[in-house]
């Protein structure tokens, strides 16, 4: 398996409470593992260390491509390409959709001037093919203050393919979304995979995450719970489990209905 992260006995310690406990995970190229688990299961603490956020107690080891990873920064996450997409934090609102798409990676002329029709253009491309924003309101001049919360986030997951993300991590990002607006998110979720790229989601929604996730991790109380594929089995099997996991702390527990 050709694994773009690896984790292995990360622990997290905040003071007396432990959000993390010897937990290995890993996500493979072109993989979407979805993360879930309960309030303060851990699942922020986690993604937070593969983003550079937080340290690791010394135990752990991480790779990222097979290279061990130590004292990651933020900054250095970024550059790896590990890129988290805020639902609130992913734009900036009073500026165009062309500013927000090139935000620091502006594209300039050979005597250093920024090539705004080009930027323009790029724009116009990424919004007919990858955006699907097919709505004549909107224009890479829109302002994204008028874009919907998925729409943005949208924007952000977009950007971030364009400019070679390697791993794209999302927490929790249909909080506060329509219907409509869910299912957009999912399908710029699927986009991630069909570039090749990998992806981490966290959902309290079970059927959000089985939609799109090629595996799902569960973690329970800061230990990984277990792991299953979800072509292995149902959405009504994983919510299920879900359930026994609650009460056993394993996804396998020996309940009277265990499998
Ligand atoms: N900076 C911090 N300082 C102290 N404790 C923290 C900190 N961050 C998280 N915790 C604790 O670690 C545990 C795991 O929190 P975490 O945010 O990772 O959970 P979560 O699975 O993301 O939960 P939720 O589903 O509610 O977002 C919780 O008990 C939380 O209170
Ligand atoms: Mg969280």
């Amino acid at each position: 398996m050709d694994y773009i992260l690896e984790m292995r006995n990360i622990s997290k310690t905040f003071g007396e409470v432990q959000a993390l406990r010897r937990v290995d995970f890993k996500v493979a190229r072109g993989e979407i593992v979805g993360l879930l688990g309960d309030n303060g299961a851990g699942k922020s603490t986690l993604i937070k260390i593969v983003t550079g956020y937080h340290h690791p107690d010394p135990d752990g080891e991480m790779y990222f491509k097979q290279q061990k990873i130590e004292h990651l920064s933020v900054a250095q996450a970024r550059r790896l390409g590990i890129e988290t997409v805020y639902q609130e934090r992913a734009l900036a609102d009073l500026q165009t959709l062309w500013r927000n798409i090139f935000m620091g990676r502006e594209m300039t002329t050979q005597l250093g001037f920024l090539s705004v029709k080009k930027m323009r253009k790029e724009t116009e491309k990424l919004m007919v093919g990858s955006m699907g924003f097919t709505s004549s309101a909107v224009i890479p001049d829109s302002v994204i203050k008028t874009f919907s919360g998925g729409e943005k986030q949208g924007v952000a997951i977009v950007r971030a393919l364009h400019f070679d993300a390697e791993l794209i991590i999302l927490d929790e990002p249909t909080m506060g979304l329509s219907l409509s607006e869910t299912k957009k998110l999912l399908s710029f979720v699927r986009d991630i995979k069909e570039a090749d790229k990998s992806c981490i989601f966290i959902d309290h929604n079970v059927f959000h995450v089985y939609s799109v996730a090629d595996r799902v991790v569960v973690l329970d109380r800061g230990a990984v719970a277990g792991e299953l594929m979800t072509k292995d089995i149902t959405l009504e099997q994983l919510m299920d489990k879900m359930y026994r996991v609650a009460q056993t702390g394993h996804l396998n527990g020996n309940g009277p209905d265990a499998a």
